[in-house]
């Protein structure tokens, strides 16, 4: 008499497909709203503000991480969102010049009106966003330490980006008592 078939107790397989796409999903929080990605996790931030979410604020010029056109807030820090893949900013707080502002324009995006700080404008909402985290760090820059922003500008409208940071930082201190 041949033996029995022995059976195996094997685990109850979970869908292949599932699975791939929930390890994928990467929640995204982009100027107080939520996102969920469900592409490439490997894909440029910026890719994913510019052609996902349609914020084109953010530029795209060098994309290898040296001309600062790019530059959004991660946590209230300036970075190149060219050399950063989503999968690297889940659950962080995103903030992109659409984002900056509140009901009214932010006091950098009064002061760059002031000053009269753009050209070509192609690279000032990069500009802004590394004066946004510059000012959270030191709300009395001086020259010294806004000329350390790396952020390049083609047209060289450096003198009237560095008299808007300046603007920017006297209307928002507290007055002097
Ligand atoms: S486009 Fe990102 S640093 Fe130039
Ligand atoms: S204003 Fe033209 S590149 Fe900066």
């Amino acid at each position: 008499m041949p033996d029995k078939p022995i059976r195996h107790s094997l685990p109850t397989p979970v869908p292949a497909v599932a699975a791939s796409a929930a390890e994928k999903t990467v929640p995204l929080r982009i100027n107080g709203k939520a996102y969920f990605h469900d592409g490439d996790p490997d894909m440029p931030l910026l890719w994913y503000l510019r052609d996902v979410l349609r914020l084109t604020g953010t530029k795209y010029a060098c994309g290898i991480g040296a001309c600062g056109a790019c530059t959004v807030l991660i946590d209230d820090k300036a970075q190149q969102a060219c050399m950063i893949p989503v999968k690297s900013v889940a659950h962080r707080r995103i903030t992109t010049i659409e984002g900056l502002a509140g009901g009214t324009l932010h006091p950098l995006q009064q002061a760059w009106i002031a000053e009269d700080a753009v050209q070509c404008g192609y690279c000032q909402t990069g500009q802004i966003m590394a004066a946004a985290d510059l000012l959270k760090r030191n709300p009395r820059p001086s020259d010294a330490d806004i000329d350390k922003i790396s952020n390049l500008c083609r047209c060289g409208s450096y003198p009237r980006i560095r008299a808007a940071i300046k603007r920017a930082a006297a209307a928002t201190q507290a007055p002097h008592k």
